[in-house]
């Protein structure tokens, strides 16, 4: 337990850090065998995250905790009671296939946590863990793309991941949702205990789970990019009077132009204060 990776350059040894940065660059669909062997399944298998969702240690807000299967959520009362997470009903719910997804787990594991921090000030990037506890065949969510790069850990038994091309390119939320790929897999493997799968944001995945039970957990990393510089400046400009003016209740053409002037200015008066060096550092100050 003591010698768990908790930097990026120890959680994918023996591939040397830079290496796997430029994995990271070039959003490289990676599989890394066999690094973790079961050294992961203690702190974070089933068995971990039930005993503390038993003490009342997790989950800690509403949005960070899930059960579903195939993207479709069990209604709270299977999972729940008294407004509490119910460790006899989850196990029901496992045994029919549904999975437990559990977000933001970091905190509660230090060297998650840790990880995570190296991760984030290395980068200045958004990043976090999440697990998914399964038993079935069933995925937790059906075939489906990330916003984030994520290199997943299979922490307890196996999964099967199923990967579709084309990626989504440098996909960010609010996209268009491109159309869902109907060709074979360009990625089918099973990941064992302690294998690691660089999984790059806009990469279509499902995934089964092997027999019995299934745990692997997830580093998402969520890079900063020039559409949230532009929101982030664009956005503040609805408290301005101009942006909120009924454009069909202007009594003549001649108001609506110098409407359409003033808006242009400001609009090219505040973009032009875009610096993309501080979007970054204001990023990474989110973590
Ligand atoms: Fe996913």
């Amino acid at each position: 337990m003591n010698n768990l990776p908790s930097t990026l350059a120890e959680l994918v040894v023996p591939l040397p850090e830079a290496e796997f940065l430029e994995l990271l660059h070039e959003r490289k669909l990676t599989l890394l065998r066999g690094k973790n062997g079961d050294r992961y399944t203690e702190l974070l298998g089933w068995n971990a995250l039930r005993h503390m969702i038993e003490r009342g240690e997790y989950p800690r807000g509403p949005d960070h905790f899930r059960v579903a299967k195939e993207s479709i959520s069990a209604p709270q009362a299977r999972w729940t009671s008294e407004g509490r997470a119910d460790v006899a009903k989850l196990e029901e719910c496992l045994a029919e296939g549904y999975s437990v997804i559990a977000t933001h787990i970091e905190p509660l594991f230090p060297p998650l946590a840790a990880l995570c921090e190296d991760i984030r000030s290395r980068l200045r990037e958004e990043v976090y863990a999440g697990l998914i506890v399964t038993s079935g065949k069933d995925g937790a969510f059906k075939l489906h793309y990330d916003f984030e790069d994520l290199i997943i850990v299979q922490a307890e038994g196996t999964k099967r991941w199923q990967i579709y091309g084309p990626a989504v390119s440098n996909p960010v939320r609010g996209l268009p949702r491109p159309s869902t790929p109907d060709s074979p897999p360009i990625f089918d493997e099973i990941l064992q205990t302690g294998d690691i799968l660089f999984v790059p944001a806009g990469n279509w995945h499902h995934c089964e789970a092997g027999p019995g039970r299934s745990v692997h957990f997830s580093v998402f990393m969520l890079p900063p990019t020039g559409w949230h510089g532009v929101k982030r400046i664009i956005s503040p400009l609805i408290v301005e009077e101009m942006f909120r003016t009924p454009l069909t209740r202007l009594r003549t053409p001649s108001e609506l132009a110098a409407l359409e002037a003033d808006i242009k200015n400001r609009v090219i008066e505040k973009i032009s204060q875009l610096k993309l060096d501080e979007i970054i550092a204001k990023w990474g100050e989110k973590g």
